[in-house]
């Protein structure tokens, strides 16, 4: 399918954070925009807010002046919808309210010509409510773009049940033309980055309500183990809480209140407290002048009498941790065994989802202590670690020193079940299993919405293929069964991919 030419013009309505930036971008790209809010003055400040974004390209010699005042002259603010009858495109960006952005939807179609596309920014409300009303819905289509729109890559194009496919297929080429990542999805609850991103912030918050460790170790576990770039606390405090509870409370209600969308009452008590983050100058962590981050909590220089690392059988994905130690100077010793490493007194084992307590007990191996889930072994920086209530001081020593010897830092939290990064990947995975059966996307733009709109370091469900078609059942399986809570239940495609031993890339 064929972008939108060049020379079509492109309406944007609403000027305010998005709508600016939307303009911005289709102003890039070539076109000529028409920029309107009925807030007097504010089409003309968006206009100069762009303004002064690329003119810190221009002073940093990224940008000619000319090409910029080309640009800017290419964005026209407007005062009335008469005045982008031409538009070929209009991109609706007002504020989030589906009676009022129907009402704009019923003008537009007076106004504009038939072939015009009709576009909604809208980040919550159904694609398909908002046409409902309208003589031909099938020009409607969403338009989400990400925040700041010049920046994100990502582009969520949103089919409601009358969306025609070819204008959905037009505005996916318009926006990869515009430089974007653009992605298919139907409009369900929260798309696919707000829906699947949503164990990201919620497995975190409950580990830090169950007293598994503090936030900043959770941060920096997920950041320096996880590859994540920002923490689940310093992102959310970023967001604002009082934004990223709407965004969770509003998914938790439009899925009929399934537990596994459940908001976290640390965060309402965040809100309610109007700790509301980055912006009121204080959310998990305080942003007041002269302020010191926590540090994590990191185990102390530890040191064992341990001569030999014994690999016992196939360790799956801590055979990159394996070669990493080797590198380390340290003598490995290979024999036949369930796939476990054993360094002094410790017993160390890849978290399965299960507390080390239980396992320890059913495995009859008291000095079991778990290591948690790695984006890279090889250059992870930290990882966490836990002990089962039976293991002696000494094998969590040795452990310790096993994992420092590599330059790893350690953080034991305590025993609770999949640990930290493997549990939010897991249920990352599983939340994207779930929306690929129930078709909101393909896989491959599952995957690339959260690459592309979050920065994750993969998409979950490569994550999942790259770690063994049934290692995330399992954990899965296992955090259900300790819980015994509906929330943890694997998703079909999961369970699916462990018995036709494939994964959802083979
Ligand atoms: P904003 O409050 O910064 O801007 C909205 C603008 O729309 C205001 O300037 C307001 O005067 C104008 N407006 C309101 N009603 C209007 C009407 N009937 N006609 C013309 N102009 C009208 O809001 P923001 O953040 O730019 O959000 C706009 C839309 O984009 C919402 O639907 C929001 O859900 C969506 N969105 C927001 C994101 C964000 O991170 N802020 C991300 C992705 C989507």
């Amino acid at each position: 399918m064929q972008p939108l030419a060049t020379d079509t013009s492109i309406a944007v309505i609403g000027a305010g954070a998005m709508g600016s930036g939307i303009a911005q971008v289709a102003a890039q790209a070539g076109h000529r925009v028409f920029l309107l809010d009925q807030r007097e003055g504010a089409a003309e400040a968006g206009r100069q807010g762009v303004a002064k974004q690329l003119q810190r390209r221009v002073d940093k010699g990224k940008m000619e002046q000319p090409v910029l005042d080309e640009l800017l002259d290419r964005i026209k603010p407007i005062k009335e919808l008469s005045e982008l009858a031409e538009a070929g495109l209009v991109i609706e960006a007002i504020v989030e309210d589906l009676e009022i952005k129907r009402n704009l939807l019923a003008n537009l179609e007076e106004m504009c010509g038939k072939s015009t596309i009709l576009a909604t920014n809208t980040s919550s409300i159904s694609v398909t409510a908002l046409g409902a009303k309208m003589k031909h819905p099938e020009r409607l289509v969403g338009m989400h773009f990400f925040n700041p729109a010049p920046l994100m890559a990502l582009v969520e194009v949103i089919k409601g049940l009358a969306t025609s496919d070819e204008i959905a297929q037009r505005v996916y080429a318009t926006a990869a033309q515009w430089g974007k990542k653009p992605v298919i999805a139907t409009s369900t609850p929260g798309f696919i980055v707000n829906r699947v991103a949503r164990p990201f912030y919620a497995e975190s918050l409950r580990l830090l309500q169950e007293q598994a460790t503090d936030s900043a170790t959770l941060d920096a576990i997920v950041r320096e183990a996880g590859g994540f770039r920002m923490g689940p606390f310093e992102l959310t405090d970023l967001i604002g809480h009082d934004v990223n509870f709407a965004v969770t409370s509003s998914v938790f209600n439009s899925y009929f209140q399934d537990t596994r969308f459940l908001p976290s009452l640390v965060q309402k008590e965040l809100v309610e407290a109007g700790r509301l983050g980055r912006k009121t100058g204080q959310g998990f962590y305080s942003y007041a002048e002269g302020a010191q981050k926590p540090e994590p909590a990191t185990a102390e220089a530890a040191s064992s009498d341990a001569a030999a690392l014994i690999v016992e059988g196939n360790p799956g994905p801590l055979a990159a941790l394996v070669t990493r130690f080797s590198e380390s100077g340290l003598k490995i010793i290979e024999r036949d065994g369930p796939g476990r490493l054993l360094f002094g007194d410790a017993v160390l084992a890849l978290t399965d989802g299960r507390m080390a307590t239980e396992r320890a007990a059913a495995e009859a191996s008291n000095n079991l202590v778990l290591l948690d889930l790695a984006f890279d072994y090889a250059k992870a920086r930290r990882l966490a670690i836990t002990a089962a209530d039976q293991a002696s001081s000494q094998a969590v020593n040795d452990a310790c020193a096993l994992l420092q010897k590599a330059g790893i830092a350690v953080s034991q939290v305590a025993d609770r079940p999949g640990l930290v990064v493997m549990r939010t990947v897991a249920t990352l995975a599983n939340e994207a299993a779930d929306a690929a059966l129930h078709g909101v996307a393909s896989i491959s733009d599952i995957d690339l919405a959260m690459k592309a709109g979050l920065n994750y370091p993969e998409g979950p469900l490569r994550w999942s293929d790259n770690l063994g078609f049934s290692l995330l059942h399992t954990v899965l399986t296992n955090i259900q069964q300790s819980y015994g809570e509906d929330r943890y239940r694997p998703a079909l495609l999961l369970r699916k991919n462990r018995f036709a031993e494939k994964g959802f890339y083979s």
